[in-house]
């Protein structure tokens, strides 16, 4: 299912995010605010379970996470996110998916992929600021059911109808977070009005 976040702070940020004046050093910084501010609407739905502990005063039937979150960057641009949503849930282990995407074709290629050892029965929290043609995200999804990852949600800040449709349709039953579901993709596969290439603006790579 497609879950838009119209918070005002998000859509602030991202605004920013957008702007072609905006250089580096803001776009990464609102990227990684952006991502804190999603990842708190996300684990609004995660399991707790019951659990009994001791306060200064006495005992406490209380509650706490009942499953462990693992997050998921799609390399590059993925990593502007890691730590935005760190700093809420700074237990969760992360693994790496490297994939970059031809630019004909618009396939995505795989070049890394390291995963925590157990991730079947966490949370798991795919990471990528753009979901386009979204073979990236769906391939990445595939992989982690190889590995049979049951709860999959994917987090992108900016999606194309395209990319929407292509996760729904290989993935039905994964949640897509995105900030923004924007107009459509160009003849070379980028999202408008998009934000431009997410890689690129984050490591200042052009
Ligand atoms: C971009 C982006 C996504 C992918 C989205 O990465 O960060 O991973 O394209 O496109 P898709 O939905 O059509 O697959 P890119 O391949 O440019 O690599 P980079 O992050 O290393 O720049
Ligand atoms: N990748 C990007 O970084 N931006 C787009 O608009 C599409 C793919």
């Amino acid at each position: 299912m497609l879950h838009v976040l119209n918070h005002p702070l998000i859509t602030h940020k991202l605004t920013q995010m957008r702007n072609k004046e905006t250089g580096t050093k803001d776009f990464r910084q609102n990227l990684d605010e952006v991502a804190g501010l999603m990842a708190y609407e996300i684990s609004r739905d995660l399991p707790l379970k019951e659990v009994e502990i001791e306060t200064p005063m006495g005992p406490c039937q209380t509650y706490e996470l009942a499953k462990s979150v693992v997050l998921i960057p799609i390399l590059r641009a993925g990593l502007g996110m890691v730590d935005g949503i760190l700093d809420l849930i700074p237990t969760a282990k992360v693994g790496h998916v490297g994939l970059y995407r031809d630019e004909e074709t618009f396939q995505p290629h795989e070049y890394y992929a390291k995963f925590p050892k157990s991730m079947k029965d966490s949370v798991v929290m795919v990471l990528d600021p753009m979901l386009a043609t979204g073979g990236s995200a769906s391939a990445t999804i595939s992989l982690l059911k190889e590995r049979g990852c049951k709860s999959i949600k994917l987090v992108c800040l900016v999606g194309a109808p395209e990319g929407v449709k292509r996760v729904e349709d290989d993935h039905p039953d994964v949640d897509i977070y995105l900030a923004s579901l924007d107009e459509k993709l160009n003849e070379v596969g980028y999202i408008v009005p998009g934000l431009g290439d997410a890689g690129d603006r984050i490591f200042g790579t052009k």
